[in-house]
């Protein structure tokens, strides 16, 4: 069943994470709703303006629509990731997603701002909630000042004029962590002390975390085993600081990179070891077991894991 953004957090907020996880076609939808009922959590579908270039907007929604068919026990909501204007207002007035992201981070404040302010007016109106982003995301590199790293992160007085002013109804907060399998150089890593700092001025107030893939070592290495050729050196988000972050207001946690490495090892190592076959559905159907193995080992982590009765309690579903 499809819900809001809104009611999930209203649960999950000081207990868990919601597991947010982007999808792109059919293996990836059937591993999600497997992993998630694997492991009775709720979870956020998340749709980046890429995926509804690659898939198309209908098929993805259709997609969606039959795997709340085939999953009726699955509780989750259906969300834009990293949008623009454009992309948000198709998304509000089709009826179909729980909520929104428009990321104007990379615009200066008061432009975020406004940006941010028209796309909550458009939402509001049609009951969907709105995920902004303040701070600059991205790896925080070893040889960079401290006060340069620093200006990326997001800045808590900031935060609290930008979502009094926004009327947005979650922050994604820049702590340190950036998209993809090469997040932290050394002895970086993410900035607990940045998100307490946040949280303390937005008590309550839904806190997102982007860039939390935890790029698994052994996965890398297995990739390149079979033919791959990603750095080694590529690092991630301990997947043990979900639970700090949760305690410190973190709401909903973006995982996608870690997913697309399962299909690389899959399919690499699958026609590394049979190279005679040609038929696709034979690494599909590893693919989606895995898949769903993985989103249940996250939702583990993440404290999603066995929720879904509390949240159907909470919400009187
Ligand atoms: O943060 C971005 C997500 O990983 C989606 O990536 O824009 O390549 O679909 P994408
Ligand atoms: P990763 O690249 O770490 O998986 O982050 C995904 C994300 O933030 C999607 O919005
Ligand atoms: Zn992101």
């Amino acid at each position: 069943m499809i819900v809001t953004t809104a009611d999930l957090f209203k649960v999950a907020y000081g207990r868990f994470a919601v597991g947010a996880y982007n999808i792109n076609n059919l293996e990836q939808t059937r591993g999600l709703f497997q992993g998630n009922i694997q492991s009775q959590a709720p979870f956020i579908i998340q749709i980046s303006k890429g995926a509804r270039k690659y898939a198309g907007v209908k098929l993805l929604e259709g997609l969606i629509r039959a795997a709340q068919d085939e999953f009726p026990e699955a509780v989750f909501a259906v969300h834009i990731d990293h949008g623009d204007e454009p992309t948000c207002y198709d998304a509000i007035d089709s009826g179909f997603y729980s909520s929104v992201m428009i990321d104007a981070s990379h615009e200066p404040f008061e432009k975020n701002i406004e940006i941010t302010r028209r796309v909550v007016e458009r939402a509001h109106a049609k009951g969907l909630s709105v995920e902004a982003e303040l701070g600059q995301l991205g790896g925080v590199e070893e040889d960079i000042a401290v006060d340069e790293s620093n200006a990326r992160l997001t800045d808590p007085k900031q935060a609290v004029e930008f979502v009094e002013r926004t009327g947005c109804d979650s922050l994604a907060v820049a702590i340190g962590t950036s998209h993809g399998a090469y997040k932290f150089v050394g002895k970086q890593g993410i900035r607990l002390d940045r998100l307490a700092e946040i949280q303390a001025v937005l008590p309550g107030f839904p806190l997102v975390m982007h860039g939390s893939s935890s790029v698994p070592q052994e996965e890398v290495l297995r990739i390149n085993d079979a033919g791959g050729k990603l750095d080694p050196s590529a690092k991630g988000v301990d997947e043990n600081t979900f639970v700090k972050a949760v305690a410190l207001g973190v709401t909903k946690v973006n995982i996608d990179t870690d997913g697309r490495l399962v299909w690389t090892r899959v399919h690499r190592e699958f026609f590394r070891d049979k190279p005679e076959v040609f038929d696709f559905r034979k690494p599909g159907e590893i693919y989606v077991k895995e898949y769903a193995d993985f989103i249940a080992h996250k939702n583990q982590k993440l404290g999603s894991a066995g929720q879904l009765a509390l949240v159907r309690q909470e919400l009187g579903l």
